[in-house]
Order: C-alpha cells, then structure tokens, then sequence
C-alpha cells in the first residue's frame, strides 16, 4: 500500500521541485562545478566552527540529541572539501578547512584532543588523519607557523595508533575504542583496523618508507585471518565487528560501504607502492566484486550505489547517512592508482552521481539532498547526504593531474617519522563516557536489515 503511494505521487513530488533541483551534466565541467558549488554551500550552512566564540573544527553537537554530528564526521567533511577544490579548483573552503584540521590536532599533535576523549575511537581518529593524507596527496597549502606538517599529524596518529596493538586478545588487531572507559572498547571493527591499515598504506606510498608497508600487511593478515573477512570464490565479504569478549570467534554480518572502501583504497595503495605486485591486484578485484555485488543493486540498474542496510528501511542514522562519501571518494582514488580498474569503477561513479544529483530537490531551499540515490529526495537533509551528493559528483572528475602525491611525485608535506612520539598521550577525561546507545548505535546496533551467511552463501534479508 505504501509504496503504491509513493509511486503515485513521485512523478508529482517530481514536477513541483524540479524548478530549484540541482541540475547535472555529466559531459559538462561547467555543469558539474555548479552542481558541486550548490552542494557544498548548502553542507557548510551547518557548520559554525570558523565563527566567533566557536570552535574550529566541530559541527553542531554534543550527540545527545538527533540533530548532531560526531567529531568523526567533521573531520571526514574537512576531507571532502580537500577533494573538492581538487576536483573543481575552487578554494573558497580551503581557509576554513585549514583552520579546522589544524585546530583539532589537540596538545599531543595527533588527533586526539582532550574534548574528544568520549569519542575516541581509533576510527574516529583515522577519519581526521585521511583528511591531513587527502592534504598532504593534493599538495594542499600547509598550515604553517607552529602547526606541524600534514604528513607529520598523518604520522603522529600513525604512531599513536601503533602502540594500540593488542595481542591479548584475538591474536592482534586494535581495539574499536582508545579508552576502556568507552563503550565499544570490548569490540575489534573493521572501520578501525582497516582505517589503521589505510594510514599505514598512504603512508608508505607517501613517504616510501618501508615499515608503513609492512604494517599495512601485518594489519591485512590480521583482519584476514579473523572472521571480519569473509572468501567465497572471487569474492571478499568484509563484516562490521567481532568481540574479544569470546576471543574474536564470531563476528556481526553487517555490510557497510565504507568498510569496503577502506579495504579497497588501503589495498589500492599498497598495488601501487608495490608497483602492482601481487597479491595486491587480487585482493583488489576480490574486494570490488563485493562491493559491486552488494552495494551497486540490480533492481536499481547495477551502477546506483546503495547503503542497502539502512535507505531502503529509511533508519540511518547521522553516521551512515555519510559513508557513500568514503566508498565514492576511495573508488575514484583506486581508479587513478590501479588504472585497470577505472573501466569498472567510472560507470559506477557516474550513474551514481547522476542518481544523487536527480534527488536533491528537498528542504527549504528546494534543492537539499537525501540518501536514496535510486530514487525520490527520502525526505531527509544533512550534512552527510550533502557530503555523499558532493563527493560522488565530484569523483566523476578525476584525471591523472589529481592522482595522490608522493615524495616521488612532487609531494612537498615534510616527513617526521617520530612525529608525536615526544609527548605523554594519557587521556584528559572532559566528558562522562558515552552510553551504548550513542556510540554502539552508530555503527552496529540501528539497522533493521540483516545479513547472514548460511552453508556459504550470502543471505540478504530486508
Ligand atoms: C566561515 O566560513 C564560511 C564558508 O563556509 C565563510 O562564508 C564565512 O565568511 C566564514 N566566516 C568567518 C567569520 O570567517
Ligand atoms: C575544547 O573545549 C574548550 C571549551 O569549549 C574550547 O575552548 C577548546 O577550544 C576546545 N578544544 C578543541 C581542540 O576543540
Ligand atoms: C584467541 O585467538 C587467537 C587468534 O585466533 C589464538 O591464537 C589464541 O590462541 C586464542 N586464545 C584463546 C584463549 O583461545
Ligand atoms: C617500484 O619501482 C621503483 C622504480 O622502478 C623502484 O625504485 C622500487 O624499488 C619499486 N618498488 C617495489 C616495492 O618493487
Ligand atoms: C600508480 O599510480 C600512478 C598515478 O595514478 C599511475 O600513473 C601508475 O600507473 C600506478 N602504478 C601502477 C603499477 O599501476
Ligand atoms: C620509517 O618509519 C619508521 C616508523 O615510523 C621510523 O621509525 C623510521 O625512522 C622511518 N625511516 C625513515 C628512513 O624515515
């Protein structure tokens, strides 16, 4: 009955917003710097940070309420908009970004700043370290005076992050949480340990430094061998969490586009690094057809991507309204660094950006964006649907000018191997820890669909 309903009024819903809706040309560069301008004007009228008595580098919080972002999602916005003025050349935001990825490095330099200790996932942490790499890659200004290099804050969380490791439980891998007073410290998630790998490959690639290398395949093996990773023929499953509590036997079947696109671009990297050794080509092609089989639907073509645990159902939350801007963003990076695979990916990147494009026609201004890519505006606006809608239209715009800088290759971010290593890291505890229902909520716990996998095959229940 419902989706009669909807059927029946989307041609009209259609024609009343189609005045404001963002236009799209694919084959016009014109076009698409208008469309992506619109987007991320429209994204940063929810942040506040560079004003007056603000604090850079944070969007509306703290998480009590709905109407909130974590300091993770900021951070990964930051990242968005470095893309941004590399995708199109404008850099009306990069003050602003500046500002805030430099304001949030905190005492200790590594991305780990009193305020946010409640917060404090290794996840969350990586997210403003990919934003200080996207900086470094795209030789975007640096910040001078006494803020250190953007390679040097990637490589103070680097080695923050290092001494995370933990061979108490589960033979390895990190923990989600920093801090045991967390919740979530009981869980090893894919985001974390396949952000630390990203890091660790971005940094190889960036520096050549070899020991970055080889954590990233410490990391690999390590997430390989534990039920987070999942083989079927050709195909990688990769899941969201398993729990030390039971020494990391079972895991839970949630698929999210961003764990697979962490995977995917730190395995990017490291092709790339290796000058296309194996076995990177293969876990490469291993990863897409997971990707492509689970997040790119037939039913909506096969190139519209989709979060299909939680658009369908309309229940994503903040967190999960933003992850398509990470799976978007990482496959237009893995394109320029294992050319191979543009052929497949650019199709994907297209259609769905043109699908983003059609639905923002909501909100006030008749133009925000939601989260169904295959479909009408759902009827919700936020930072993360215009950070997705952005950065998918933006990925369309990659050339080979953009590629990730390396030392090799003109990168100019100075290196400090040791950077953050001088300082005492113990947490200043600011705010009560975090509930369950915050913070485990956000990655695990809100999702009405679910995946399971019986006699080796993958079930996929709505
Ligand atoms: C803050 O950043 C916005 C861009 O998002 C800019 O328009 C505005 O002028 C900035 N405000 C201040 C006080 O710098
Ligand atoms: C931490 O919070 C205080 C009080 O709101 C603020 O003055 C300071 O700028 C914040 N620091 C960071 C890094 O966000
Ligand atoms: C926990 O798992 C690791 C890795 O699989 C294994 O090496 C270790 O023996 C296990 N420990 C216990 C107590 O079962
Ligand atoms: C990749 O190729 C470069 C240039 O030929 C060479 O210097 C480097 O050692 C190679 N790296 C690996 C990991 O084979
Ligand atoms: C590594 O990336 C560069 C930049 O996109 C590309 O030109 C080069 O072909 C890639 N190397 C390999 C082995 O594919
Ligand atoms: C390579 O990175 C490691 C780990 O951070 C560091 O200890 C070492 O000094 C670095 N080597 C060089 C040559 O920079």
């Amino acid at each position: 009955m419902r989706s009669r309903i909807t059927t029946f009024l989307a041609p009209l819903v259609g024609l009343l917003s189609a005045v404001k809706a963002i236009q799209l040309d694919l084959n016009s560069q014109d076009s698409i710097k208008s469309a992506t301008s619109t987007i991320a004007y429209d994204m940063m009228t929810y942040y506040s940070g560079n004003q007056s008595g603000q604090t850079p580098g944070l969007l509306p919080g703290p998480c009590d309420s709905t109407a909130c972002y974590y300091w993770w999602e900021a951070g990964a916005m930051f990242g968005s908009l470095v893309n941004y003025w590399q995708y199109t050349g404008d850099d009306s935001y990069n003050p602003v970004v500046s500002q805030a990825l430099a304001f949030q490095i905190g005492p200790d330099q590594n991305y780990n700043p009193p305020n946010q200790s409640k917060n404090m996932g290794v996840d969350d942490q990586a997210f403003w370290a990919f934003s200080a790499m996207d900086a470094a890659e795209a030789n975007f200004p640096e910040p001078g005076g006494d803020t250190p290099s953007w390679l040097a804050i990637a490589q103070a969380v680097f080695n923050f992050q290092a001494d995370l490791w933990d061979t108490a439980t589960c033979g390895g891998g990190m923990r989600w949480q920093v801090f045991s007073f967390n919740a979530g410290y009981n869980l090893k998630n894919t985001i974390s340990n396949g952000g630390n790998f990203q890091l660790a490959a971005r940094l190889a690639r960036y520096t050549g430094n070899q020991t970055y290398a080889d954590w990233a395949e410490q990391m690999w093996d390590w997430m390989a061998g534990s039920p987070l990773f999942q083989y079927q023929g050709d195909t990688l499953y990769i899941w969201d969490n398993t729990n030390v509590d039971n020494n990391c036997s079972d895991v839970a079947h949630f698929a999210w586009t961003y764990n697979y696109g962490t995977m995917l671009v730190g395995a990017a990297y490291m092709y790339n690094f290796t000058n296309g050794s194996e076995p990177w080509g293969t876990r490469i092609n291993q990863i897409l057809n997971g990707a492509f089989g689970l997040f790119f639907p037939a039913d909506y073509g096969g190139n519209i991507m989709t979060e299909f645990q939680c658009e369908p159902a309309s229940n994503c939350n903040n967190d999960q309204s933003s992850f398509k801007a990470y799976l978007s963003r990482w496959m237009a990076v893995t394109a320029l660094l294992v050319p191979y695979t543009a052929d497949q990916i650019m199709p994907k990147l297209q259609a769905s950006a043109a699908g983003a494009a059609q639905q923002c026609t909501g909100g006030d201004n008749g133009r925000m964006c939601g989260r169904r890519w295959y479909s009408n505006w759902d009827g919700t606006s936020g930072v993360g649907q215009q950070m997705q809608a952005l950065s998918v239209i933006g990925a369309t715009q990659i050339n080979s000018g953009i590629a990730p800088k390396s030392v090799d290759t003109g990168g100019v971010s100075k290196s400090d191997p040791g950077a953050g290593t001088d300082v005492n890291t113990s947490p200043v505890v600011t705010h009560s820890p975090i509930t369950t229902k915050d913070k485990a909520g956000a990655g695990v716990l809100t999702v009405l669909a679910i995946c399971f996998v019986v006699g080796g095959s993958i079930w996929i229940i709505m």
